[in-house]
């Protein structure tokens, strides 16, 4: 990474996600690289989360009311808001964010790189994670939305509390982390008779935060060239990965050196 941020003209990296020494750089210290190529680092997380109402708009609502504790559960956090006037359906908050998130983009370009490697399978985490509807059906009215952090602690009893103050809330969402289709949750907003969307995913943080973020330290130093970085990932089957060349590599590689009882592997 070193190596490409100095080949790139960068002398500062800001990044959102707080960075864990070693762990970013195969066990490192991040140090003896910054050092190297005389880069500076800042991180900029919790200070800038709760600067703007940027998740609710691009999920499609605006928040009436912000908790950053529900249920007495620090960091639970809950949006409730209310649908944009363009947002009428579940099918429109799904359009939106595919549209936002240039999701188009990032299939066509996954479509081009499976035919390129051979016409494989490759798996990218933005299409993998897509956003889509868990309860409900796309021609679905949304009218309220309580907007949720599954990962930040939201239950099944927290819904039924928040649908008690807000009985006129009609969908669910949740955003950066995601239930599992048997989850409590789903069933419980099942049960209520909610919609439930999944929204977007971790891994377009990049443009929920990142960007406006840029984007201020652009406006804010006009003289100083901004540039995204962003990792793209994606998963391929064993079989498939690589070329003969690499994979032969790699067989050789396992079975000589490290496998045990190389004499019993065929
Ligand atoms: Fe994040
Ligand atoms: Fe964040």
């Amino acid at each position: 990474m070193g190596r490409f941020i100095i080949a790139c003209g960068i002398d500062v990296i800001l990044t959102h996600h707080p960075i864990a020494d070693a762990a970013n750089s195969g066990g490192v210290p991040l140090k003896s690289y910054l050092d190297l190529y005389d880069i500076s680092v800042m991180e900029l997380h919790e200070a800038f989360h709760g600067l703007h109402p940027g998740l609710s708009w691009l999920h499609g609502h605006k928040a009436f009311r912000v908790e950053i504790a529900y249920g007495g559960i620090p960091g639970n956090i809950l949006y409730v808001g209310k649908a944009l006037p363009e947002v009428k359906t579940l099918g429109d908050m799904l359009a939106r964010l595919e549209n936002l998130m240039c999701l188009e983009v990032e299939k066509q370009l996954l479509e081009l790189e499976c035919k390129l490697r051979g016409n494989i399978e490759i798996y990218e985490t933005c299409l993998a994670t897509r956003p889509e509807i868990l309860a409900g059906a796309p021609e679905n009215p949304v009218g309220t939305v309580a907007h949720i952090f599954p990962h930040t602690g939201f239950t099944a009893p927290h819904l039924v509390q928040v649908k008690k103050e807000h009985p006129e809330i009609d969908t669910l969402l949740a955003t950066i982390s995601r239930v599992h289709r048997g989850s409590d949750l789903l069933k419980q907003a099942e049960e209520m008779g909610l919609n439930f969307v999944v929204g977007n995913c971790h891994a377009v943080e990049i443009f929920e935060n990142g960007l406006p973020l840029a984007r201020a330290i652009q406006l804010s130093l006009p003289e100083v060239e901004v540039l995204m970085l962003r990792e793209r990932v994606t998963a391929t089957a064993l079989a498939d990965f690589g070329n003969e060349g690499i994979r032969k590599y790699a067989d050789d590689i396992a079975r000589t050196f490290l496998l045990p009882n190389k004499e019993k592997i065929k």
